[in-house]
This record gives structure tokens, C-alpha cells and sequence, in this order.
């Protein structure tokens, strides 16, 4: 069996796209709680990033439980257009430390995700290397909730 490290993006069918709007806000919450509810169960750890109406969300585990939450993921119609912008076998899950760690989205990571250029989080356009500085960020970063 082997470890892997899962990061895709989609977006969000819900809400106005700013996690300081009560109502997507709340809908963005409840995908975190249940996330951190279910995920000791599916031996999956990982972290999930908001912003601008999308999703960024790393899945690490046992290669089948993380395809097996990706199915489920796949179904959830909060989302859409799930693309896989990286499948890679680790040694060690970076984030063994949550079962679903909620970041918030800095000036930093801003400046990673180029977004004094393109304004708006678009995570489908990452290379490989700002993804490696994103997922650095994500797990130094305090938590959002
Ligand atoms: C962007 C996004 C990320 C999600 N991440 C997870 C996750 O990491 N773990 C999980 O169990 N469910 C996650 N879900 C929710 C699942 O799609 C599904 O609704 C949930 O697992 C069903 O479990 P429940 O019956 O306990 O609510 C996520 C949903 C969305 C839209």
C-alpha cells in the first residue's frame, strides 16, 4: 500500500464566493466540520483552501481510501468541475497533524497564488511550483476556524 498526496480544485456551486458572507460561510463550515467528523474514519488527513469561489483541498492517505473519498467528493454537488492538479506518493502526510486543517488565505499566500496579478484565486492555473509554495504556506498558516 502506498501513501499519496491528492490536490484538486474545484468550484463552488454555492454562496457569493467571500467566506465573509454569512451564508457561504456557513455552507463552507459545515463542509469543514464534517470533514473533520469523518476523516479519522477514512484514515485521510488534509487541508482545505477557500477563496474567491474555489476550492483547494489536499487529501492524503492510503491510496485507496483517498480514491474512495474522492468518489463521495466527486457526487457533491457544492462543487463542480473537481480537477486533479496533482497525484504524488509520499513518505509522510505533511498534515498528519488534521483531519481537515481550514487555512486562511493570507497576503502571503495572495502573493504565491499570484494574485497581485490575476486578482482572483484561480488554483486550475497553479504550476508545480507555486502549488510546492501554496502547500508550504498551507501548513504553516494559522487556522481560519
Ligand atoms: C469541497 C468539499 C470538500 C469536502 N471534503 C470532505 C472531506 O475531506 N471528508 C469528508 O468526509 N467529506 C468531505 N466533503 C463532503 C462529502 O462530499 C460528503 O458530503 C460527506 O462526506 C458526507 O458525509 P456525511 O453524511 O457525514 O455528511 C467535502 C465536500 C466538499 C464540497
Amino acid at each position: 500500500m502506498s501513501t499519496v498526496q491528492l490536490v484538486y480544485a474545484s468550484i463552488a456551486t454555492f454562496g457569493d464566493g467571500q467566506i465573509e458572507t454569512p451564508g457561504t460561510q456557513r455552507e463552507v463550515f459545515n463542509i469543514v466540520r464534517r470533514s473533520r467528523a469523518n476523516n479519522p474514519d477514512w484514515g485521510v488527513v488534509g487541508a482545505l483552501l477557500f477563496g474567491d469561489g474555489h476550492f483547494l483541498q489536499v487529501l492524503e492517505g492510503e491510496e485507496d481510501a483517498v480514491d474512495r473519498l474522492l468518489d463521495v467528493l466527486q457526487q457533491d454537488d457544492r462543487h463542480r468541475d473537481l480537477r486533479v492538479l496533482r497525484r504524488a506518493t509520499i513518505d509522510e502526510p505533511v498534515f498528519a497533524r488534521w483531519s481537515m486543517k481550514f487555512p486562511t488565505m493570507d497576503e502571503r499566500m495572495r502573493e504565491v497564488l499570484g494574485l497581485n496579478l490575476t486578482r482572483t484565486f484561480e488554483p486550475y492555473r497553479l504550476d508545480a511550483e507555486r502549488l510546492n509554495r501554496l502547500i508550504a504556506l498551507l501548513v504553516d498558516d494559522p487556522e481560519l476556524a
